[in-house]
């Protein structure tokens, strides 16, 4: 199907959905695959405006007092039972504001962090890989063991190392490209199963 044709299906059923966009079908797909909701109880989701992760996240999450916690640089429109954060994910108090509203260690994080495109794809490419690297380093700091992290990421020549890295601290490590992504688009998604836990923390500084 031409691009155009499939973001439109994709804009349409999102519209028809309640979805605030058509987002909502990659972590829709994700879960479909990974499971990865299925002990989520505390939940961060990095970049989420406008918030259709977010709707999915509420969606997904079948225990009855989940807490959710959404950041993103942007205004994100209130969702009931959603806490809501507007920060740059490298604020150094956002840890500590995440960890208040959680008041526990979280067991999924999750990260859609793209950049405003410039148009040149080199410097897209590396200024999604540091917000790729922000939100592990934050992940690794928020999850309890166990916890899952998913980001964004888009391929490039360092897209291995940051696998490996993220191999590092997790037990089980995938990638995955959605449908719904488009096959022409850089972005895939990191999935990072079972946190081996705060002790592994010390290679923290090689991201
Ligand atoms: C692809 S959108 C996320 C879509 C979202 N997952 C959803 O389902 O609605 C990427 C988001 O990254 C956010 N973003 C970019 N840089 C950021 C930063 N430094 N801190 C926080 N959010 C950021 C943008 O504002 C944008 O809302």
């Amino acid at each position: 199907m031409a691009k155009w044709k499939k973001d439109e299906a994709y804009r349409k059923r999102a519209r028809e959905a309640g979805y605030r966009s058509r987002a909502a079908f990659k972590l829709l797909e994700i879960e479909e695959q990974f499971s990865i909701f299925k002990h989520a109880k505390r939940i961060v989701d990095f970049c989420s405006a406008p918030g259709s992760w977010l709707q999915v996240i509420k969606e997904c999450c079948k225990i009855p007092d989940c807490s959710i916690v959404g950041i993103d640089i942007n205004y994100i429109k209130p969702l009931s039972g959603v806490h809501l954060i507007r920060s740059s994910i490298d604020d150094p108090k956002l840890k500590f504001q995440i960890l208040e509203l959680l008041q526990k260690p979280a067991n999924l994080v999750l990260s859609d962090c793209s950049p405003k495109l410039t148009g040149s794809k080199a410097v897209d490419k590396e200024r999604q890989l540091w917000q790729a690297k922000m939100s592990l380093h934050l992940a690794l700091q928020l999850l309890e063991k166990d916890g899952h992290f998913v980001t964004k990421i888009f391929q490039s020549g360092e897209f291995r190392d940051f696998i490996t890295h993220v191999k590092q601290y997790f037990n089980v490590v995938k990638t995955f490209k959605p449908n719904s992504s488009f096959q022409r688009s850089p972005e895939m998604y990191v999935i990072a199963k079972y946190f081996q836990g705060v002790v592994n923390l010390i290679n923290q500084d090689a991201l």
